[in-house]
């Protein structure tokens, strides 16, 4: 199959517009929806001898590194939830480093787009040693870390080429929050929650395609950032890994200082770089953390902060603060597949800064697709 960039400039840009399709193939043949008669479903054939050992585990260890982290991060608490089992979260190197107790009760879930980055086949190495049922979830069949893993879920994203990954990342959530459903699947209480992610899923791809229509407004946020040095991006509870992989895309391919910080966090040292200039994104879309993100804004407001507010649509008078704000509002889907959404504008922000500072989108200096040496 010959990849080429079709109408657009770059693989990054093409493939933060081909969501919508990525997601569509991550999907497909895995939900069930049947009749009336019928429960909605998931189906993750290549878990399903495992299933029973996965729920019968102790603890779920999540591992992976950069982007890949930052998606299982996204999914940890809807596994935690419908599974019930407490989930740990590993960055691969850091497991390896401190030989972390990772025990035969653990399931431990290896996340990577290549499926070859040293580190993770390291951390691998290491859960195996130590007895631990290994889940693979990468893009890449035939990958060392598919093989290597005692079963997994291929995420079937299509190939990603440019190096700062995007529709790999919310595939990755989204086959994540489906394993979440296949743990979870016997579990009589959360059926009715069940059956809403499942149906958010099915229209998830409309609403990325939704949201792809900020484009434009993400690149006018970029004309006007594309001097600064420093992003700030605040998130809490599902949406903590998307300020994290926003601040983690912009700092890639934009070559510009941004963090991504857990509001919960604010008081107890980031405040202190608040001032008139510095922008801040902050994500307070509805969930449970929306009324917590409404007194973040009015306390970054009260010390001058210039704010950039991602809200639901409709939510615009709710989160603006003395009409000093700039407002982007996105489609609002079911609480644990927000960040599918909300990270969607700030992959295109950090495309638009990328292009207007001139540096090179697919090939950031200093950075490596796969990182497959230590
Ligand atoms: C490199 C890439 C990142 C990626 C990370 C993990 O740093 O530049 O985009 O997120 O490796 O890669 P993996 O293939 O394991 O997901």
């Amino acid at each position: 199959e010959q990849i080429n960039k079709g109408k657009y400039e770059h693989y990054m840009q093409k493939e933060i517009h081909e969501q919508p399709e990525s997601l569509t193939t991550t999907m497909r043949g895995r939900l069930i929806r049947g009749g009336s008669c019928k429960a909605k479903t998931v189906l993750l054939g290549g878990l399903k001898d495992h299933l029973k050992t996965i729920r019968r585990s102790r603890r779920i260890v999540f591992v992976g590194c950069g982007t890949s982290y930052n998606a299982a991060l996204a999914a940890r608490s809807i596994v935690e939830e419908l599974s019930g089992i407490p989930v740990t979260m590993e960055i691969a190197s850091d497991l390896v480093d401190r030989q972390g107790p990772i025990y035969r009760e653990d399931t431990a879930v290896f996340v990577s787009q290549s499926g070859e980055t040293a580190d993770t086949l390291l951390a691998l190495e290491y859960a195996l040693e130590n007895g631990a049922l290994c889940v693979g979830i990468t893009n890449t069949v035939g990958s060392a870390i598919a093989r290597h893993t005692h079963c997994g879920v291929h995420i079937n994203a299509g190939c990603e080429i440019g190096v700062a990954s995007t529709k790999a990342y919310t595939s990755q959530i989204v086959v994540m929050a489906m394993l979440a459903l296949a743990i979870g699947a016997d579990t009589l209480s959360n059926q009715a929650r069940r059956e809403a992610i499942i149906d958010g899923l099915f229209y998830l791809p409309r609403k990325v395609k939704e949201v792809l229509k900020l484009d434009k407004e993400m690149k006018d946020l970029a004309k006007l950032l594309i001097a600064e040095q420093s992003l700030l991006v605040f998130g809490r509870g599902y949406n903590y890994a998307t300020a994290l992989e926003g601040a983690l895309k912009v700092k890639e391919v934009a070559l510009m200082h941004s963090e991504g910080i857990l509001a919960g966090e604010m008081k107890h040292g980031p405040l202190a770089l608040v001032d008139e200039n510095l922008p801040i994104v902050v994500i307070a879309t509805r969930d449970s953390c929306f009324s917590k993100q409404q007194s973040v804004i009015q306390q970054l407001h009260a010390r001058k902060g210039r704010l950039i507010v991602m809200c639901a649509e409709g939510d615009k008078a709710s989160v603006s603060v003395g009409g000093s704000s700039r407002v982007i509002e996105v489609p609002h889907v079911v609480d644990c597949l927000q960040p599918v959404i909300n990270v969607v504008p700030l992959q295109l922000l950090a495309y638009h800064l990328t292009v207007l500072r001139g540096y090179n989108v697919d090939q950031p200096r200093n950075l490596a697709k796969s990182v497959t040496t230590q």
